[in-house]
């Protein structure tokens, strides 16, 4: 029996990169995956990828800014599968940017997108989860906690998911309900790692600045899902779980740094 055998997931952002990974690590532990995204084409494709590998999975098209859209989608997974046990929340969006030449709109748009969008996923799971016992993971950034050159709108929106996570954990928890957020490091062949690092002379920067010298990988951070999801973990609840080679440990870049310029 594989340790996530009969649970429900359900996956906000999963249509591509490291949420689609965690994606398929809850589906190879058993779990059944329902996929959430913009895009209808994107999120059909990443349906089909866990299909093809044996799994029961199906995706849906909604903005996480959209509360009632995200309701609905909700609604549409536990008609089909009765309730929800395990809910990851990792939709973002991002750029580079400095704060002079941020519009106001700008700032907005990743707040909504990852903040907001993050409230409104676990806000409008909440009369679904299986309880007690329901998991919710959201997926943060180490820039959460380190204010990083030309990332004022992530940084200040991945600190409110750190404060989500941790406020509902408080709150959820007399009910069984565990909360809790991993924090990937730079991860490799994703959008997230494209759009920070673009060229091989940023990455190999970045490279010597992660104290294990190397990017991780989309299985990394599935692994560590896999076992928020399982009772391993039923004692850790309201944690910021950093996967990152020891990045957290390096100190924000100063301003005349030359990776300032792209990270
Ligand atoms: P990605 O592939 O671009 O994943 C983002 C996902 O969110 C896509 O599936 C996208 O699909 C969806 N999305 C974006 N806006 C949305 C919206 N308004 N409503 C619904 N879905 C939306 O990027 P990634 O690099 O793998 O990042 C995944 C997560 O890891 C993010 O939370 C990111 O902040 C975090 N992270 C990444 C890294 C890294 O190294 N890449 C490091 C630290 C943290 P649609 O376009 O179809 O909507
Ligand atoms: N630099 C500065 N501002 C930018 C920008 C950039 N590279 N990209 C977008 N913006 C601004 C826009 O100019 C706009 O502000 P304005 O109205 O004042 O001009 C605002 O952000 C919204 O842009 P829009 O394109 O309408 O947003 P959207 O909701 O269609 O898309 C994004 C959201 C911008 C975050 C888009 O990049 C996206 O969809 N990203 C998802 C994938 C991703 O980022 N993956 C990595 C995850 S870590």
């Amino acid at each position: 029996m594989r340790e996530l055998q009969g649970k429900i997931a359900f996956v906000a952002g999963g249509s591509s990169g490291i949420n689609l990974g965690i994606a398929h690590g809850l589906a190879r532990a058993g779990a059944k995956i329902a996929l959430v995204s913009r895009s209808a084409d994107k999120i059909a494709a990443a349906a089909e990828s866990l299909q093809q590998d044996g799994h029961d999975a199906f995706g849906m098209s909604a903005d996480v800014r959209d509360f009632a859209a995200i309701e609905r989608t909700l609604h549409e997974t536990a008609d089909r599968w009765e309730s929800i046990d395990i809910v990851v929340s990792g939709a973002a969006g991002n750029f580079v940017a400095s704060a002079a030449r941020l519009s106001a709109n700008g700032f907005k748009t990743v707040i909504d997108i990852d903040l907001l969008g993050t409230f409104n996923v676990f806000r409008a799971s909440y009369p679904y989860l299986r309880k007690p016992g329901a998991v919710l993971i959201a997926i943060s950034a180490g820039l959460a906690e380190r204010p990083s050159m030309n990332q004022i709108h992530a940084c200040a929106a991945k600190a409110g998911v750190n404060m989500v996570t941790k406020c509902l954990a408080l709150e959820w928890g007399p009910e069984g309900v565990r909360v809790n957020a991993i924090s990937p490091g730079p991860i490799d062949d994703t959008e997230g790692m494209r759009r920070l690092t673009p060229t091989p002379e940023t990455e190999e920067a970045l490279k010597r600045r992660i104290p294990l010298r190397d990017y991780g990988s989309k299985d990394d951070i599935a692994q560590l899902a896999v076992f928020l999801a399982t009772d391993k973990a039923r004692y850790i609840t309201g944690a910021i779980i950093p996967c990152d080679g020891g990045s957290a440990l390096a100190g924000s870049l100063a301003s005349d740094d030359p990776l300032a310029a792209q990270v």
